[in-house]
């Protein structure tokens, strides 16, 4: 079998970059991990639309074209032009490529908002906010700074403390001054408009429960039902970058109301320009045959799996067919360090090194896991020069030199190796599923072990040796062909990955575009081209250079979003032991152990810590009976500050391991322990 019997019609996006800074590495792992999935389909025989744009509204580009001295407009047309660039440099492939701003998002995005509003899902209330009067402009959190109401900390950002990690109302702050004039704001009343998101929460949990989320993002979602569904407040005051509200002066839709809906407008434009049908992918009654899905990093999940899918229902659109999430990049263990140059922006890698070599990284490292990946740089070099230049580059440089200057550049009728093909040809439709799962790490690991067998069979066969031989030149060339037609498979394999190296290996090969269905067939009888070298080694002194270049060119260009963190989900950051130390935890034994009224996920715990009794609601019920629970110790974060539930005061945490559902376990310290002992 080559390919899926039937073409799919699959539309692909990746979260739309913010414009107000250039793209860094961390960027690119959303973006390739896409375009991966795209070309894989592509080459399987599938229609694929991948359409991306910069998401291009918001406070910080208002303030940042102020800044220097352009409109908002300039400042998003340049770093469109620039994000272009950096993604046509690591051959992200993607078929349209709109920023949010354009009228077709407003089109969309006021027609969505008025179907919302019609369907009564849209509310209006009266909220409270720093008000910067010397600007004459609200005040996002992060643009109000002041003293920590806890620790006493000066200039602590309006939602927490960085010193003691203290979350807070911006009006609990001591002494607040905004960050834009410095001066004390004022609490100033206005009117916003709030989505109804827990209007869709039987929509939503269906969702949960759909199979398009990942097991650990769908837990995630079963945390928010639990704690409930907050409204979403979707206007923002002028002067605002955006999209002025329908019916409503003077108020715009927030960043995130228009950003997504982006993907439509994006391929919207695609469509008009190709004669393709926009219907038949997005409205609801229409779209039994085609695919929707969403690749984004960890950080903006809520926005894409509860806002989203709510707002496409609410406007009879259809709903993703996943949500592909993935984790954040570290580089060398660490978050991204501007100091250590890590920080490394698309462009600055472009300068030093071959983009392929990061395709082949990324993709030997990710998973469909939402876990960090961690850019080691050491270990990017051994990995790219073992492998993809060392093994699958070496077969055809170990082959092709004599097939090209003995034979003509003839290969032999017959392969001195079927066998190896067929190898290689059966593994076709396992490393397919790997792809088709985005298990691209043992993908790639797969396909390694099959350049191993290749090279190997050279070893053997060492036509090196046999070419001395005037009797042995048919086997040399049978030889070199099985080399050659294993060097063909990998890069079928490889294409989606390292579609370069492999487009200069369709032209050396003479075979014109290579795919899935070309797997099966050997290549006899044909004739090759010159070989030239396809991917030289990773130096070192390039990624050194690529180093020091990040850490200069850092201080000029300020990468930091004031405005981004805000409303994303959390993302854990590197703890340092200091913080580490700050956490108690606690030996308890659980005394009692019940079920919650109206919670699927919750037990409540009454815990005894040697004296101190707590009550703790943890969301175990699907791995516990409260009766198998009573009497056990476990552990727990005893000086959590108390947080308010649905269902009344948590006083702290339990901790539990596990991928959740009923393999969660909750520990259970030896005998010895006792309620109340510190654990470490
Ligand atoms: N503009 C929003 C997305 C709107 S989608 C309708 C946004 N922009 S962003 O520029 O901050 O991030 C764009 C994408 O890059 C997101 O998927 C985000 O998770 C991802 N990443 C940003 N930094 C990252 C890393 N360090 N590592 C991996 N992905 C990262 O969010
Ligand atoms: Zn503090």
């Amino acid at each position: 079998m080559s390919a899926d019997k039937t073409s799919r019609n699959i539309l692909i996006t990746n979260a739309l970059p913010y414009a107000n800074g250039p793209l860094h590495l961390g960027h690119m792992v959303g973006f390739m991990q896409a375009d991966i999935w795209a070309r894989f389909q592509k080459i399987r025989g599938h229609k694929v639309t991948f359409v991306g744009g910069d998401d291009q509204h918001g406070t910080p580009i208002m303030l940042g074209a102020e800044k220097q001295g352009i409109t908002p407009q300039q400042l998003i047309d340049n770093t469109e032009a620039q994000h272009k660039e950096s993604l046509t440099g690591f051959s992200i492939d993607i078929d349209n490529y709109t920023g949010t701003h354009h009228a077709e998002n407003q089109r969309l995005s006021s027609e969505i908002y008025l179907k919302l509003k019609e369907a009564g899902h849209i509310d209006v209330r009266v909220i409270k906010q720093a008000f910067d009067e010397e600007k004459g402009m609200f005040l996002p959190d992060r643009y109000v700074k002041g003293t920590c109401p806890k620790c006493k900390s000066p200039d602590q950002y309006g939602d927490n403390c960085e010193v003691c990690g203290t979350t807070y109302d911006t009006t609990d702050l001591i002494d607040p001054y905004s960050v834009l004039s410095g001066k004390a704001p004022i609490e100033k009343e206005s009117e916003h408009y709030f989505f109804k998101v827990s209007e869709f929460e039987s929509m939503l949990s269906d969702w949960k429960d759909s199979g398009a989320l990942q097991p650990e993002i769908a837990n995630k979602l079963g945390e928010w039902f639990e704690s409930g569904l907050i409204d979403w407040d979707i206007s923002r005051d002028k002067p605002y970058w955006g999209f002025e509200i329908p019916e409503a002066p003077g108020k715009y839709f927030y960043v995130w109301l228009d950003a997504p809906i982006g993907y439509m407008a994006s391929h919207k434009i695609h469509c008009d320009n190709t004669g393709d049908d926009w219907a038949s992918y997005w409205q609801a009654s229409k779209s039994a045959n085609t695919e929707l899905y969403h690749f984004i990093g960890k950080d903006i999940v809520r926005f894409h799996t509860l806002f989203w899918p709510a707002m496409l229902e609410a406007a009879d659109y259809r709903r993703p067919n996943a949500v592909f999430v993935h984790g954040f990049l570290q580089v060398d263990g660490a978050k991204m360090s501007k100091s250590r140059g890590t920080f490394i922006m698309a462009e600055t890698y472009l300068k030093h090194l071959n983009p392929e070599y990061l395709r082949y990284y990324f993709a030997a490292k990710l998973s469909n896991n939402v876990v960090d990946m961690d850019l080691n740089l050491e270990d990017f070099t051994a990995r790219v020069n073992s492998d993809v230049v060392g093994k699958m580059v070496n077969i055809a440089s170990r082959c092709a030199g004599f097939i090209v200057k003995r034979f003509d550049g003839q290969l032999a009728t017959e392969s001195a190796a079927p066998e190896l093909h067929d190898e290689f040809a059966n593994a076709a439709e396992a490393i397919a599923a790997r792809y088709e799962n985005r298990e691209y790490s043992q993908a790639m690991r797969d396909i390694m072990a099959l350049a191993d067998k290749a090279n190997q069979f050279i070893d053997e066969h060492k036509p090196w040796i046999l070419i001395k031989d005037e009797n042995k030149l048919d086997e040399v060339q049978r030889v070199c062909t099985a080399g050659i037609n294993a060097f063909r498979s990998l890069c079928i394999y490889l294409k989606p990955v390292l579609p370069n190296l492999v487009s200069e290996a369709e032209a050396f090969l003479n075979t014109g575009e290579l795919n899935w269905s070309d797997l099966q067939e050997p290549l006899l009888d044909h004739q090759i081209n010159k070989f030239k070298p396809l991917m030289t080694r990773v130096e070192t002194e390039s990624i050194e250079k690529m180093i020091e270049e990040s850490k200069e060119s850092l201080e000029e260009v300020s990468t930091i979003d004031p405005e981004s963190p805000l409303g994303k989900d959390p993302i854990s950051e590197e703890i340092n032991f200091d913080d580490f130390a700050k956490i108690d935890l606690r030996i308890a034994k659980i005394v009692k152990a019940e079920h919650v009224d109206g919670a699927d996920k919750l037990l409540q715990l009454t815990l005894d810590l040697g004296g101190d009794t707590r009550n703790v609601f943890a969301g175990i019920k699907s791995a516990y009976k409260p009766e198998d629970l009573e009497g056990k110790m476990t552990v727990m974060v005893a000086n959590l500050a108390p947080r308010k539930m649905r269902f009344g005061m948590s006083e702290g945490m339990v901790l539990a391991a596990g991928p959740g559902g009923s393999d969660l376990f909750v520990l259970n310290p030896d005998e010895g322990a006792l309620p109340g002992m510190r654990v470490k």
